[in-house]
């Protein structure tokens, strides 16, 4: 089976094809099935947002599709930047680093570090059948960035349940313990049961 990762976040599709690979479905990046467009994420919830882009790609194929959107939520800072995480700094040429740099800046002097992250995952079929799923990952926001293993935010994101940063588990580790494993492992037994049922 082939689905469509409503994204073209290289990160993103590294590890869904690692989590879906399991299950023995193709994940295409949007490029590749064709579609190079950017869906606007006019929402103000995870929910929101993973449920405009995955139907926009549906809507364009004619395929399921599954988009996963994901961002950190600080405590101190009244969950910001939340959906706005891949666009913090406002200025979209920015890198990862500039964005998890300025969030240092934020945090400077500050002891209440919790944070967390957060994936919704959403994926669409033809027939308007939707699937929803949603995944946290607790920790801290550490004081400098460390590790060169993963993507965004994570060299500055300590996780609960292991030592050091994100940055510094391997994909599978990583996926192991992340707010994306979690939904995307729900989201395989809540296709499982679809599957079942048709
Ligand atoms: P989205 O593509 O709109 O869902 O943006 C998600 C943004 O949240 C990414 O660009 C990252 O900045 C951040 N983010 C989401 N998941 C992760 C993760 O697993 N590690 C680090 N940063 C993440």
């Amino acid at each position: 089976m082939k689905i469509i990762l409503a994204s073209n976040n290289k990160g993103k599709l590294r590890e869904m094809r690692e989590l879906l690979g399991e299950l023995g479905i193709e994940v295409l990046s949007q490029r590749e099935a064709g579609f190079d467009i950017e869906v606007e994420e006019t929402g103000t919830t995870f929910e929101e947002n993973s449920y405009l882009k995955a139907s926009a790609i549906t809507a364009l194929s004619g395929l399921p599709a599954v988009a996963d959107d994901s961002g950190l939520m600080v405590d101190h800072l009244g969950g910001e930047p939340g959906v706005y995480s891949a666009r913090y700094t406002g200025n979209h040429e920015d890198s990862d680093i500039d964005r998890y740099m300025y969030l240092l800046k934020k945090m400077e002097g500050v002891t209440d570090r919790r944070a967390k992250f957060v994936s919704a995952v959403c994926c669409t079929f033809p027939n308007g059948d939707v699937i929803r799923t949603r995944g946290e990952c607790h920790g801290n926001i550490l004081y400098s960035p460390v590790g060169e293993h993963g993507f965004g935010y994570d060299p500055i994101f300590g996780p609960d349940c292991s030592e050091g940063s994100m940055a510094q588990l391997t994909d599978e580790e990583k996926n192991a313990i992340s707010h994306r494993g979690k939904a995307v492992r729900e989201f395989i037994e809540k296709l499982r049961e679809y599957y079942a049922d048709k």
